[in-house]
């Protein structure tokens, strides 16, 4: 066995990101279920804010959250998953090559279902996305068809993302989820720590993005 030592891989902001994300798409979902549409929009809003400040922090944030760093070809992520059965120690930094393309499918679906949501409608309940009154009856139906779609993409999305997790803990024996919420992991020594980036940086981008959907579902 090579000496391993424990190495940061996820920064603070990814691991908020990401289980705020979590709390939030659950809250989407009980409150459109209970009716509570102006919570619904409050939540939702908060999901795209989120999704916005991922994207960027994709560009300029620290190198396991870059796309550049882990996004890698169709091939790749082909070939890392015919070796799924292969017991062997976990040495990735960051998402793995077939990961990362989960990653991007799940962040396109949630930028698709909060985009849709301010132009949906229902006339059950007389309830109107914050940017309805931009668009006409007809469309706003076909959007909101959209946003009732993706929702349930993006629930067999996140089971196949829960279902992945469990399949590398049983087959392989890696434990995700621990780093996701500590931030660490142990790796061999051979294999170099990641770039971090300040927390503060993403403080402000987080800000700039929220202030940007606060003020297109309020002055548009
Ligand atoms: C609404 C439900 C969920 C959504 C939308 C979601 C979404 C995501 C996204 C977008 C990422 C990429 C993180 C990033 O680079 O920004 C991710 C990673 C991850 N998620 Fe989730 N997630 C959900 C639920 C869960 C749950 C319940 C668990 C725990 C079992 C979990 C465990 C993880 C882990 C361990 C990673 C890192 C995977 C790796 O090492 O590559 N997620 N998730
Ligand atoms: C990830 C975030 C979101 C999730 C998971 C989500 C989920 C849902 C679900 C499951 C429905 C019921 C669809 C149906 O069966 O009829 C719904 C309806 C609705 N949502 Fe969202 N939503 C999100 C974001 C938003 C946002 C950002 C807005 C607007 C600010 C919004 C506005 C609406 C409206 C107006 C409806 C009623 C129209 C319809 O039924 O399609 N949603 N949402």
């Amino acid at each position: 066995m090579p000496k391993t030592r424990k190495v940061a891989i996820w920064d603070a902001p990814i691991r908020l990101f990401h289980w705020c994300l979590v709390l939030l798409i659950l809250a989407c979902w009980i409150t459109e279920s209970l009716g509570w549409m102006p919570l619904h929009f409050l939540c939702g809003e908060a999901v795209l804010a989120l999704i916005l400040f991922r994207v960027v922090w994709g560009f300029v944030g620290s190198d396991t959250a870059r796309f550049g760093f882990f996004l890698r070809s169709p091939a790749e992520a082909l070939r890392h998953l015919a070796h799924l059965p292969r017991r062997e120690p976990d040495t990735e930094v960051g998402h793995n090559a077939a990961g990362g393309w989960m990653v991007l499918g799940l962040l396109g679906l949630l930028l698709v279902q909060t985009l849709t949501g301010l132009f949906s409608n229902d006339d059950d309940s007389f309830t109107e996305g914050p940017l309805k009154h931009m668009i006409g009856k007809e469309l706003s139906d076909r959007i909101s068809s959209v946003h009732e779609l993706t929702f349930t993409l993006i629930e067999i999305a996140v089971a196949l993302h829960v279902l992945a997790i469990v399949v590398y803990l049983v087959l392989k024996g890696h434990i995700l989820v621990r780093p996701m919420i500590l931030g660490t992991k142990e790796l061999p020594d051979t294999i170099s720590a990641p770039r971090l980036v300040s927390p503060l940086a993403a403080a402000a981008i987080l800000l700039v993005c929220a202030a940007i959907v606060a003020a297109a579902v309020r002055l548009l």
